[in-house]
């Protein structure tokens, strides 16, 4: 695992170099950081290291959307969009979802001590009308915000429409991750 990281450690800091457009998109929306969000986001399609990593993705994508109880039978999921995050001292991610996918998720590539993690928000945050204030710490289940920790060679995987974001990078180390989403047909 910590030499495919390193391969796609490289891999990423070459696309950074090649894509200057997604530099250009990274300088107003993803401010400090790089992101090929919004230029190269099919990667699997052009690297065999990406394709590898998809192979990976989609056993898990199977199990989590099994833990889910989803109705695939006769289905195909599909990865549809996969890009790559650099994040530099500073840079950060805010809320924000996932539209028109059902599973997303993030690999994590290089993550330098103390960079952060990914941040869920509670769904039934709007609804908690006269609720009172939650003790601290209270239960993951009844926290407002649950952060999970980033580490190199972990996936996380979500369902697309839960909000979530990453603070500001506190480290001088960058911190590396490939983000994706699935659809499924
Ligand atoms: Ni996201």
């Amino acid at each position: 695992m910590e030499s495919f990281n390193r391969e796609l450690t490289a891999e990423c800091n070459q696309l950074r170099e090649y894509d200057a457009a997604g530099r250009r998109w990274s300088a107003k929306h993803y401010r400090g950081g790089y992101t090929s969000y919004a230029s190269l986001n099919r990667l699997h399609q052009f690297s065999s290291t990406f394709a590898k990593l998809e192979g990976w993705l989609d056993a898990h994508v199977r199990r989590f959307s099994a833990q889910l109880d989803l109705d695939l039978r006769g289905r195909r999921i599909h990865l549809t969009d996969l890009w790559v995050n650099i994040m530099p001292e500073h840079t950060a991610h805010g809320l924000h979802l996932h539209p028109l996918s059902f599973i997303s998720g993030t690999y994590y590539v290089a993550t330098p001590r103390g960079s952060p993690g990914l941040k869920f928000e509670d769904p039934r945050l709007s609804r908690f009308m006269a609720a009172p204030p939650r003790k601290s710490p209270a239960r993951p289940a009844n926290q407002i915000y649950v952060t999970y920790p980033a580490r190199a060679g972990d996936v996380i995987l979500f369902e697309s429409w839960l909000r979530h974001e990453v603070a500001a990078n506190p480290t001088t180390a960058e911190r590396i991750s490939v983000s994706f989403n699935y659809n499924w047909t």
